[in-house]
């Protein structure tokens, strides 16, 4: 393996095979710089195409579905807490009027998405460090304005958001995204921005009616947004106690084969976690919650390896 010094960027050529699990960290031996050493499981997870990946360097990841109550706003912020954990540096954006990943998070941002889509704030203090490697760039009533402003645009109304999130290009890994229920102009926005679509869906028969009616209306942006997939159908409020949610287990599987994720139990402390500040991890690490979401990571990020 070839390592670069993060110092005077001198090539060293290292033999894995004699490298013992103990070494953590090297030393330059042209200029003595110490540094972590990589790790080629590292090498998976940072390389952008590494895993997973593929495609633009940056993965915008929206967390959607029109239906509410079906775990958007938990998964995507233990979603983008666990890709924070494993490493990963994190942007998450809620583009709800509800606010409620600051909630979830347990802080308390001075400013937001608003402020960075009416430039009132410079994008670098919309943004706050709410873990580390894990950015939150909040939602909140204050919306419903950025709602109002993009209806009045008359031109490229869909690409506002996109315009307002550019200076954070390809300084994350992940741009996870959370939308609200419904189907609005700030959704629009996120489909035309995202690349990735995760659908949490919860195992009853009303949301595979609502998931299918979000497809017919992703595929409309679709047309426009060529670079836009439906990655990653989450199961979510799984419980096999009740015969209903395997049998829509089933179907999902039927109908969307290797997109469909391993599903999310129903889990008390996800619901408890919210009212601590905490994420999944911090609050119940060893619940069946924390086991579901961690599954999750390992899926999005491609490494199948990851705290196993
Ligand atoms: N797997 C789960 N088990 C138990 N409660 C959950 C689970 N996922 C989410 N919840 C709880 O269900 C409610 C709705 O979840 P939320 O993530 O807010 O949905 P959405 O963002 O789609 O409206 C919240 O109170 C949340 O804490
Ligand atoms: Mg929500």
């Amino acid at each position: 393996m070839i390592i670069v010094c993060p110092s005077c960027k001198r090539q060293h050529k290292i033999d894995e095979a004699r490298l013992s699990d103990k070494v953590k960290a090297a030393k330059c031996i042209y200029c003595g710089h110490k540094f972590p050493l990589p790790r080629p499981q590292d090498a998976q997870t940072q390389d952008p195409k590494g895993g997973d990946r593929g495609g633009p360097k940056m993965r915008r990841i929206a967390v959607s579905l029109s239906k509410g109550g079906v775990g958007k706003t938990t998964t995507a912020v233990n979603l983008a807490a666990g890709l924070a954990l494993a490493g990963h540096k994190v942007l998450l954006v809620d583009t709800d009027t509800q606010g409620q990943a600051a909630y979830m998070l347990g802080v308390k941002p001075k400013a937001g998405l608003t402020e960075l889509m009416t430039g009132e704030v410079v994008p670098e203090d919309c943004m706050l460090e709410a873990r580390e490697r894990l950015w939150l760039l909040a939602g909140g009533k204050s919306l419903a304005g950025v709602k109002r402003l993009i209806a009045r645009k008359d031109f490229r109304s869909e690409m506002m958001l996109s315009e307002a999130l550019s200076p954070y290009d390809d300084r994350f890994d992940y741009v996870i995204i959370d939308t609200s229920p419904g189907w609005d102009v700030l959704t629009i926005n996120v489909l035309f921005y995202a690349n990735e679509v995760l659908i949490p869906v919860s195992l009853e028969a009303m949301a595979i009616q609502g998931l299918l009616e979000f497809c017919r209306s992703l595929a409309s942006v679709q047309a426009y947004h060529k670079e836009l997939s439906l990655k990653y159908v989450v199961p979510t409020f799984m419980d096999k106690r009740v015969k209903q949610s395997e049998e829509i287990y089933s179907q999902l599987e039927a109908h969307f084969n290797s997109k469909l994720c391993p599903p999310v139990r129903y889990n008390v402390r996800l619901s408890e976690a919210p009212g601590h500040g905490q994420t999944i991890y911090e609050y119940a690490p060893g619940s069946p919650g924390a086991k579901d979401y961690r599954e999750l990571v390992r899926k999005v990020s491609g490494n199948e390896k990851l705290w196993q």
